[in-house]
C-alpha cells in the first residue's frame, strides 16, 4: 500500500524537479543509442519519451508507483511511441529471460529498495546481445561529500520516496553486468550531494 505523499504529491514534485536542464541533456545522450525491443525501469512521469531515437516505435515500461503512471499519461498521449505501461516492482519482472535488446534506467537505481535484485532481473530479461543503458546519481568521488551523502541518506529516503544519495552505481552495475563503460560527471547546477552522475552502458553477463 503506497502512502498518500508517495502516491499523490511526490510524483508532481519529481516531475517538476526533473523536467528540463540539466537532466534533458543527459537523457538525450544516454538514450541516443537505444534500439530494438526496449524495457524502461522506473518510467516515472515519462520524461524520457521525447529523447528516444525515432527508430524506437514501442517500449515496455515498469514503475512501482501508480501515481507516476497517472502523470505519465499526457506524455504518452503526446508521443508517437507506443507505451506498454506496467505498474509493478522492478525487483520481480514477469517477462521471460532474454526478452529485450535494450534495458534503460535513468535516476532509478537510487530508489529501488532491493537494487541488487532489480539489477539481476534487468540482466535476466536482457538478450545476450543486448545493452543496459543508464544515467544515475550516486556516491561522489570526493570523500568530504561522501560523508554528507551517508549522513543525509536517511533524511533523503524519507523526503524523496526511498532515494539513496550514497549508492556506488559503478560497483552495482559491474556486479550484475559485463563490459561496463561508465563516465562519472558532476552535473552543473545541482547540489553536490545529488549531482554526481554515473552515465554509461553495459552488456549482459553471460554465465556458462
Ligand atoms: C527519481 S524517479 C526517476 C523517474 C524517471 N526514470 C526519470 O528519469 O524521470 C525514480 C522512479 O523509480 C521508481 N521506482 C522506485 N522503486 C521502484 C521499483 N522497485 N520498481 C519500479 N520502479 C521503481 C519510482 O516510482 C520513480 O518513478
Amino acid at each position: 500500500m503506497i502512502n498518500p505523499y508517495s502516491r499523490w504529491l511526490f510524483p508532481r514534485l519529481i516531475d517538476l524537479a526533473m523536467s528540463g536542464d540539466p537532466f534533458s541533456q543527459y537523457r538525450r545522450e544516454v538514450l541516443a543509442s537505444v534500439s530494438g525491443d526496449v524495457l524502461e525501469i522506473g518510467f516515472g512521469t515519462g520524461l524520457n519519451l521525447p529523447y528516444y531515437p525515432e527508430s524506437v516505435r514501442a517500449i515496455t515500461t515498469v514503475d512501482v508507483n501508480p501515481g507516476m503512471s497517472t502523470i505519465a499519461q499526457r506524455r504518452i498521449q503526446a508521443s508517437s511511441i507506443t507505451v506498454h505501461q506496467k505498474v509493478l516492482n522492478g525487483e520481480s519482472l514477469p517477462m521471460p529471460d532474454d526478452s529485450f535488446d535494450s534495458v534503460v534506467s535513468t535516476w532509478t537505481l537510487c530508489s529501488i529498495a532491493n537494487v541488487d535484485q532489480a539489477l539481476q532481473e534487468m540482466g535476466r530479461v536482457l538478450k545476450p546481445s543486448g545493452t543496459f543503458f543508464f544515467i544515475e546519481h550516486g556516491l561522489s568521488s570526493d570523500p568530504a561529500i561522501q560523508t554528507w551523502q551517508h549522513r543525509l541518506t536517511p533524511v533523503q529516503k524519507l523526503i524523496a520516496d526511498g532515494c539513496h544519495l550514497d549508492r556506488d552505481i559503478q560497483q552495482l552495475v559491474e556486479r550484475h553486468f559485463a563490459e561496463a563503460t561508465v563516465t562519472q560527471v558532476w552535473a552543473k547546477d545541482l547540489p553536490a550531494i545529488a549531482g554526481y552522475f554515473y552515465k554509461g552502458a553495459a552488456r549482459k553477463k553471460v554465465t556458462h
